[in-house]
């Protein structure tokens, strides 16, 4: 009896072409932009991998074995990504956590993308060999023809202009997760053949989770509604939907793929210390809120979808609470003080 074979092997590079063909316009500019993407988060995994043995190595925080400076992994890993994407000659303009300013390149009045990107995100869990990951979106620049230089305008666009968004982890395997606005994909790193393989795709979060994801720490910082929110999930119910059980891993890139896969909610609200909230919206917030809703969830900043902000600057923070589509109006609710629970309490 003859054997149907479906499972097709295929590379992020495979899969590059395949997304182009749905972005006509983009005509190889962004097939050659993310596969230099996946050879930069490619050095960056190897040189996570060996950010331990750098000590054991003898590879001190100032100088390694050929006299070099090694820096901290995270401006390390700021300029592998910035060098990769000057390769291309397609980018214009790009926006780093790691970097104050807008980064313009030597091609900017030519290119029409702009890259925007958090090169390490989680660096606080770097020394305990906990998960970290890399984000990025890319968008075109706002007039795609001009042959002005670039400015900071075409970084701070609104999500929903995104052309693509997603993050690396940097885990007990090495994933790339991306969308081009056609469903979210995720691809695990084999690093004996050099290659980002297609694991998952069009991955779609439950409507609604079992677990919250929020750094209780900051309980008494949150106002009462949130606090009223995080108390509610917590309240065992007769249907045994609650309570929710609490996962919290500080990387927000691995909080947010464990929601993707999971279901449930992610919470970076804002507190008395942190008025916006911590996460920055250009190189954070947009691209995990771009990749919750492609794979069918909610993002907000508690009121306003974070895709329909406009952010006034590069390293605006804002509130971010996203995941399950019910979990997240669930939590709007009583942001609000909407939530018929808070009539009783
Ligand atoms: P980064 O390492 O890029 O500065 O980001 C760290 C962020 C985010 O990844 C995580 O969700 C958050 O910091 C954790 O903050 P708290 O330690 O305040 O919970
Ligand atoms: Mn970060
Ligand atoms: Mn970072």
């Amino acid at each position: 009896m003859p054997t149907l074979l479906t499972s097709r092997l295929t590379t992020i590079s495979h899969h590059i072409d395949e997304e182009q063909n749905l972005h006509p316009e983009a005509t190889g500019e962004f097939t050659s932009i993310l596969n230099d993407l996946t050879l930069a988060l490619r050095i960056i995994s190897r040189d996570v991998r060996r950010a331990g043995l750098n000590d054991v190595l003898g590879l001190t925080k100032d100088t390694n074995v050929h006299g070099e400076q090694v820096r901290k992994l995270d401006t390390y890993s700021n300029d592998v990504i910035k060098r990769a994407m000057l390769r291309s000659g397609h980018i214009c303009i790009m926006a780093s956590e790691e970097d104050d300013d807008i980064i313009l390149t030597p091609s900017n009045s030519k290119a029409k993308y702009v890259l925007v990107f958090d090169p390490l995100d989680g660096s606080s869990n770097i020394d305990v060999n906990v998960t970290i990951g890399t984000i990025f979106g890319l968008y075109k620049r706002i007039d795609p023809y001009s042959d002005e230089t670039a400015t900071i305008d075409d970084v701070i666009q609104p999500g929903y202009k995104l052309q693509a968004a997603g993050y690396a982890l940097y885990g007990s395997s090495t994933l790339l997760v991306y969308t081009t606005g056609h469903g979210v994909h995720a691809f695990t790193y084999d690093p004996t053949l050099g290659e980002f393989l297609l694991t998952k795709e069009n991955i779609r979060l439950p409507h609604r989770g079992k677990s919250y994801s929020v750094n209780e720490g900051y309980y008494y910082k949150w106002s009462e509604n949130m606090r009223q929110y995080v108390d509610f999930i917590k309240t065992p119910s007769s249907d045994k939907s609650r309570p929710y059980s609490l996962r919290y891993i500080g990387t927000a890139v691995a909080d947010i793929h464990r929601t993707l896969l999971n279901g449930g909610i992610f919470l970076y609200p804002a507190d008395n210390s942190h008025p916006n909230g911590k996460l920055r919206i250009v190189y954070e917030a947009n691209a995990l809120a771009m990749i919750i809703e492609q794979a069918g969830g909610r993002a907000s900043d508690g009121e306003k979808r974070i895709l329909d902000i406009k952010p006034d600057n590069i390293h605006q923070r804002i509130p971010l609470i996203a995941g399950s589509k019910e979990d997240v109006i669930e939590c709007e609710s009583f942001l609000k003080g909407e939530h018929p629970m808070q009539k009783i309490i």
